[in-house]
């Protein structure tokens, strides 16, 4: 069976960050809260029980208020402060900003055509939609996008369920991807086995940033529209 996108998260922060495992108070997103009880989905308790070892902060975020409960019964019964939201993702991090180090997106699920009725049914009272594959990609786009300002220096990224067929991304990352690159990310990962890739934040991404912001007026928008040198 092949591994999950929340295997590659912590891979990741063993690999790319491993000064923060000795440090406390790394905030750490997720988006898309465990919904069903299967082993291939578990990755709320799995970084739950990570941050708490490490002593980090956890805020999980799903658009379906059941979702959140049970996250919160697991959190209270790990004894944690962690936080579930019932937000869309997308909307969520928009309203934040610098406020995560670590995120894990996994939410709007890709249309791979065998999703349950009564997972269709959650999206339609929920979301007003049945699962649609331009709305998957678009809100992990819009995910990516608040993540500018919403994520931290260094922030690492994990996007589950995105793989390459020949040579074009599928799943939930097709939009996200090439903006993200164009805007500040670097790919650091792309793992096949884990269907799951990894983008960091470039540092000197903030410094451009600032530098185009005192340049002022319709330079500066101009700028900050282009991909970085
Ligand atoms: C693939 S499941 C998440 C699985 C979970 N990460 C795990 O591995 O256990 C996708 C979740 O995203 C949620 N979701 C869908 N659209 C969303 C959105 N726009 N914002 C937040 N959550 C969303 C769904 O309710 C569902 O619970």
């Amino acid at each position: 069976m092949a591994e999950h996108g929340h295997g590659l998260l912590l891979k990741a922060l063993r690999e790319r960050r491993p000064e923060w495992l000795e440090r406390k108070g790394i905030h750490v997103l997720e988006v898309g809260t465990t919904r069903e009880q299967l082993a291939s989905q578990d990755s709320t308790r799995v970084i739950a029980e990570f941050c708490k070892e490490h002593g980090w902060d956890f805020t999980t975020c799903d658009m379906d208020p059941a979702n959140s409960e049970r996250a919160r019964e697991l959190f209270a019964s790990m004894n944690v402060p962690f936080k579930a939201v019932t937000a869309k993702g997308e909307d969520y991090i928009k309203s934040q900003r610098r406020a995560w180090d670590v995120v894990y997106l996994d939410a709007y699920d890709f249309d791979h055509g065998k999703h349950s009725e009564e997972r269709q049914e959650r999206y339609e009272q929920f979301l007003g939609s049945r699962i649609d594959q331009q709305a998957c990609e678009v809100m992990h786009l819009e995910a990516m996008q608040g993540l500018n300002r919403a994520g931290r220096p260094r922030c690492l990224v994990v996007i589950d369920d995105t793989w390459m067929v020949k040579n074009k991304w599928v799943g939930k990352g097709p939009m996200a991807i090439p903006w993200a690159i164009a805007n500040g990310w670097d790919l650091t990962m792309a793992e096949e086995e884990y269907r799951a890739i990894v983008f960091e934040k470039r540092p000197e991404w903030e410094a451009y940033k600032r530098w185009a912001r005192r340049t002022g007026g319709k330079y500066k928008r101009k700028l900050l529209r282009q991909p970085m040198p």
